[in-house]
């Protein structure tokens, strides 16, 4: 298959070329786009075939669901049961952005979508690309992140050529994503929503509206099946070579970077790191391959450079990365946190 890329203003995109990748999209093809967050890879979401072909250029498993994309809140109707009030509060607020909903699915929506579940994610993205393409498509669009199946996801068109060129039929690219960590995922089906993914939009700022909302997995005794997002269970945005995470306080993590930087040098191993330009400081004068995330002030940049970071060390060839993990909580840092411990082969804590 021959992938077509195709370039787009991000703010104003060619009404022309739009419309080539929504006609794609019409008859069940596999289109790239940008998102604010990350690029996603999109398909007629109630076009069955076409969902199933998805899964295999993605190398998906098949019980990990997908997000729906509309365009907006009255597009989703079709697609679920009903929109609680508590949604429609969120909608209201973080529509369109960076924000998914778990509602419970008509059957319109083929299960497969849902992995069998009888929820639906869905979600209206910000991006005039995104917008554009949803409203000339003029139907709903599953679209996990266009990578290869628990690889990082793709900030740059690139990105998602060097995983499934030749395996989709169009990229449209409108360059560099904004957010670069995934929406958050909230539960709207479970009495308090419930965060199954922290993302873009942060805990605090959702809860500035529905102050119910929590990241807390409640269980009913006798119950042990976790409630979190089943795509969440496995290993994901990780690049090729193992990533060790360093928790602890900054002195700390900075001189056992550092030792064991010199340690695989001295094996002969070519050592990738990843750290804020703060940390960075720790491996200097060694010769090893920096990826940094910029200033450990600003989550948003740190956000925006990890995908690409990843990446980068990838395409360095390195054989372990070192990461410094971020020593805060809220806001963005939560989901910044979330990925590099998903990335992670393994986490060293030091005291
Ligand atoms: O920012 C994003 O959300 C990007 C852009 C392209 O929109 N998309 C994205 O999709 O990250 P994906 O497929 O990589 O992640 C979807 C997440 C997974 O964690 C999946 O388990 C969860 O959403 N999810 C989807 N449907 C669900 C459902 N019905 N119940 C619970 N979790 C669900
Ligand atoms: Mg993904």
């Amino acid at each position: 298959m021959l992938t077509e890329v195709v370039r787009v203003d991000p703010v104003h995109p060619d009404p022309h070329r739009i419309a080539l990748a929504a006609a794609c999209l019409r008859r069940g093809g596999l289109v790239a786009f940008p998102t604010e967050t990350v690029y996603g890879l999109g398909v007629h979401a109630l076009d069955r075939d076409a969902v199933l072909r998805l899964f295999d250029a993605k190398g998906r498993p098949a019980n990990d669901p997908l997000i729906v994309h509309v365009s907006s809140i009255e597009a989703a109707f079709p697609l679920v049961v009903e929109i609680p009030t508590d949604a429609v509060r969120l909608a209201a607020r973080f529509w369109p952005g960076p924000l998914t909903m778990i509602l419970r699915r008509r059957s319109s929506v083929p299960s497969e979508v849902s992995a069998g579940l009888d929820t639906v994610a869905i979600r209206v993205p910000a991006h005039p690309v995104a917008q554009a393409l949803l409203r000339a498509a003029d139907v709903p669009v599953a679209a996990p992140s266009a990578n290869l199946f628990s690889r990082p996801s793709p900030t740059k068109a690139s990105h998602v050529v060097d995983d499934l060129g030749g395996r989709i039929d169009m990229v449209l690219d409108g360059g560099d994503t904004s957010v670069g960590v995934e929406s958050t995922v909230v539960d709207l089906t479970t009495d308090p929503p419930v965060v199954l993914r922290p993302g873009a939009i942060s805990l605090e700022s959702l809860q500035a509206v529905l102050p119910s909302v929590t990241t807390r997995v409640t269980r009913t005794a006798g119950e042990d099946a976790p409630m979190i997002s089943p795509g969440m269970l496995s290993k994901h945005y990780a690049p090729r070579a193992p990533v060790t995470l360093y928790r602890g306080p900054a002195a700390r993590v900075r001189t056992a970077v550092r030792q064991a930087a010199a340690v695989a040098l001295a094996r002969g191993q070519r050592v990738g790191v990843l750290a804020t330009t703060a940390d960075s400081a720790a491996i200097e004068g060694l010769p090893v391959v920096v990826a940094t995330l910029g200033d450990e002030g600003e989550a948003a940049d740190v956000a925006s450079r990890l995908y690409a970071a990843l990446r980068e060390l990838d395409a360095a060839g390195v054989d372990l990365v070192l990461a410094c993990d971020v020593r805060r909580d809220d806001g963005l840092w939560r989901a910044i946190g979330d990925r590099l411990s998903r990335a992670a082969a393994s986490v060293v804590i030091v005291e």
